[in-house]
């Protein structure tokens, strides 16, 4: 259990997150995994040399696998094609069997991964197939020991339990011990858009139209497992995939936590109904479900992210925000075409600037370098007495008032030294590669 140090700013209450990363598999799923193969022991339907099948999105898989390699069983494993490739690699890693089936499909399609494992099942002799959505030992598993630690390394302070609701185990489990401890326990379930437990638990309708594929793993659903147990849940909040995804990175940055792509969807939707709930003496523990390396390229991959358009927007600063930093009476200084060179020269170095603008009444009709000027009275010495409109370079260009410093610091070169800008009361503005220089490093 960790105390949150920083996504956490501003609420009232203390926030504990559960991390299950912790676990031998490094997920939750640990404990309803070996729960399920050694009560399937008990009951006398798995025998030496058998096989466990399973429908799993990775993680109960782990658990299952790293019971099977501890008891001398053969797993089988099918996968829905969403899940990230990491999470297939380990289970193969493991010794187990992967088939990947399509997202896709209804979840009575043959494809679907769910009739992939029961057809197994049905075929090979001496196989189990827990199925962890309907299985008591899944939410037994939490009920015997998420339940406990979580009431325990509290003192029996927990006031609020949130979990993200897949099969439920993890969730109801725990929440049916709390709620044994503490009937005052507030549960709230994170669901996630394309899943149907929300809208269930608040109509009592299974609505097909609620059901649409989306990216994050492990939780929501389109069937209503029996694990689930919607008295046990006092309320559902559902979280977009790059929220999600989003709280996943700042728990990794600014909690230190390298957590998966779920545990993401619980921290928001926690702080969310922490920011409105949460009081003063008030304890929330949050269920972490899994570890980030699973996600390294999905999450935890810039490019991955950027494709999906999930990266926290990056504001952009622009010509105003350069503008909006000068001091009122700093106006645009400027030359009459009329001007003598010498005259020019003197006043430019007086002032500390190397760039004007040339005017001919309130039009600007060229502009003047002073490293220019300098070069041609050096050619010829009698030039200073000619007036600057006939030496003087082509204008200044306008550019607009929310032009990026990318797009500012591109347009200039040896042949645009500087660039003008309009604002909003119509003053004009000089900007230079100086004034870009400074915007892009304070
Ligand atoms: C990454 C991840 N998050 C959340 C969950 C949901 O947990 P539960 O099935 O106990 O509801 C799972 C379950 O597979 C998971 O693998």
């Amino acid at each position: 259990m960790v105390k949150l140090q920083n996504v956490t700013k501003g609420i009232k209450g203390t926030i504990l997150v559960k991390v299950e990363y912790f676990n031998p598999g490094n997920s939750t799923k640990d404990r309803m995994a070996i729960k399920m193969v050694e009560d399937a022991e008990k009951a006398g339907l798995l025998k030496p040399g058998g096989t466990i099948i399973e429908g799993t999105s990775g993680n109960t898989g782990m658990g299952l696998a790293l019971a099977a390699v501890a008891k001398g069983y053969k797993c089988i494993f099918t996968m829905a094609d969403k899940q990230s490739q990491e999470k297939i690699n380990i289970l193969k890693a493991v010794g187990a069997e992967v088939i990947v089936c399509p997202t896709n499909v209804e979840p009575d399609d043959p494809r679907s991964y769910y009739s992939v494992a029961r057809k197994l099942n049905k075929e090979i002799p001496n196989s189990i197939y827990p199925n962890q959505y309907d299985n008591p030992s899944n939410a037994r598993a939490h009920y015997e020991t998420t339940g406990p630690e979580i009431w325990t390394q509290t003192g029996g302070n927990v006031t609020h339990y949130i979990a993200t609701v897949g099969t439920g185990g993890s969730m109801c489990g725990t929440a049916k011990y709390l709620k044994e401890q503490n009937k005052k326990l507030i549960t709230v379930g994170i669901d996630t858009y394309g899943s149907v437990f929300k809208k269930y638990k608040e109509t009592g309708i299974f609505d097909r139209n609620e059901i649409y594929p989306y990216l994050t793993e492990g939780f929501g659903e389109d069937i209503l497992p029996k694990n689930v147990d919607f008295d046990l849940i006092d309320q559902f909040i559902k979280v977009t995939d790059k929220d999600a995804a989003i709280m996943a990175r700042r728990l990794s940055r600014e909690e230190g936590l390298f957590v998966g792509w779920s545990s993401g969807s619980a921290m928001h939707g926690a702080l969310e109904y922490a920011r409105e709930n949460l009081k003063e003496g008030d304890m929330m523990v949050v269920l972490l479900p899994d570890h980030g390396t699973r996600y390294l390229n999905k999450v935890y991959n810039d490019h991955w992210m950027k494709d999906h358009g999930f990266l926290e927007e990056r504001t952009f600063s622009t010509a105003k925000d350069i503008v909006r930093g000068r001091n009122e009476k700093d106006g645009l200084f400027t030359v009459s075409r009329d001007a003598r060179i010498g005259e020019v020269i003197k006043i430019m170095n007086r002032e500390g600037i190397d760039q004007v603008p040339v005017v001919d009444g309130k039009e600007f009709v060229g502009s003047v370098g002073a490293a220019g000027l300098l070069e041609k009275i050096i050619e010829n010495p009698s030039v200073k007495d000619n007036p600057v409109g006939n030496l003087m370079d082509k204008p200044m260009q306008f550019v607009a008032m929310d032009t990026t410093l990318d797009v500012l610091s591109s347009m200039l070169n040896r042949n645009n030294k500087a660039l003008l800008i309009r604002d909003e009361q119509e003053r004009v503005h000089i900007i230079t590669q100086h004034d870009i220089l400074k915007a892009m490093t304070f």
